[in-house]
């Protein structure tokens, strides 16, 4: 079985980079090889893009956001997710296009058809294996990563962070529609429960990827994972 491609999606403070970094954690003590990774961002110019792209101090629109996110996302697939799973190595990438066409499409406003064809042109639209999407009410999630109080401080602020509740409330729904036109690539993960159960959860969402590991048959996550925040 070649290599899984897996993105985690969902609100700022849903637990996905969390977890994310969990999953990997578990993989490799297991003895697989796993490349961790994020967009915006993943190499050298996608990381300098990424500090443009959430820096609020730059007036943009969707359509500028998107441009910017879809030229990382290119870089990031051409010089690292492509090679990785070349070497049979599993990429865990935190977000990919599916947050475009949340973020940039259902937040912004951008028309889906646009972003489709910005993809096309970054990714040849490249979907990934499986897709996990860490679903929590916005609300919670905002409260979780403190942006209220981050934007109210203007202190580490990024763009997203100043957005009002509404903004996140059309996020979700976004990508709930997402997975209602692509059931089979999705897995919801209800986050807004203990972190345990949740991890218990995204182990039996990619058990099927990978074969060669021993995953536990149900509830119980193991105790071996690193310490986690949110
Ligand atoms: P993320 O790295 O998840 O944020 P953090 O490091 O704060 O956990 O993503 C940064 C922000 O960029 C997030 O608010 C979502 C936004 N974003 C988009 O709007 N469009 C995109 O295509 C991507 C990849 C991210």
């Amino acid at each position: 079985m070649a290599a899984p491609f897996l993105t985690f999606e969902g609100l700022d403070g849903s637990g996905k980079s969390t977890h994310l970094r969990r999953l990997a954690a578990w993989l490799e003590s297991r003895g697989e090889s796993v490349c961790v990774t994020q967009e915006p961002g993943g190499t050298d110019l996608g990381e300098a893009l990424r500090s443009l792209f959430l820096d609020r101090r730059y007036r943009t629109d969707g359509r500028i956001e998107a441009l910017l996110v879809f030229a990382s996302r290119r870089h990031h697939l051409l010089e690292r997710i492509e090679p990785a799973l070349a070497e049979g190595r599993a990429v865990l990438c935190d977000r990919f296009t599916d947050s475009t066409l949340v973020y940039q499409g259902v937040g912004r406003g951008v028309p889906a058809e646009l972003l489709l064809s910005l993809d096309e042109v970054a990714t040849g639209t490249r979907r990934p294996d499986r897709t996990l999407l860490f679903d929590v009410p916005p609300e919670t999630a905002r409260r979780r990563v403190g942006s209220e109080e981050r934007a109210r401080s203007g202190e580490g602020v990024t763009r997203f962070d100043a957005e009002e509740l509404p903004f996140y409330q059309r996020v979700r729904k976004g990508y709930l529609r997402l997975v209602e036109a692509e059931p089979e690539r999705f897995r919801v993960i209800d986050s807004s429960g203990p972190r345990e159960a949740t991890f218990s959860r995204v182990l039996a969402s990619v058990a099927d990827l990978f074969p060669d590991v021993r995953f536990p048959q149900s509830g119980a996550a193991g105790g071996d994972a690193p310490g986690e925040a949110g």
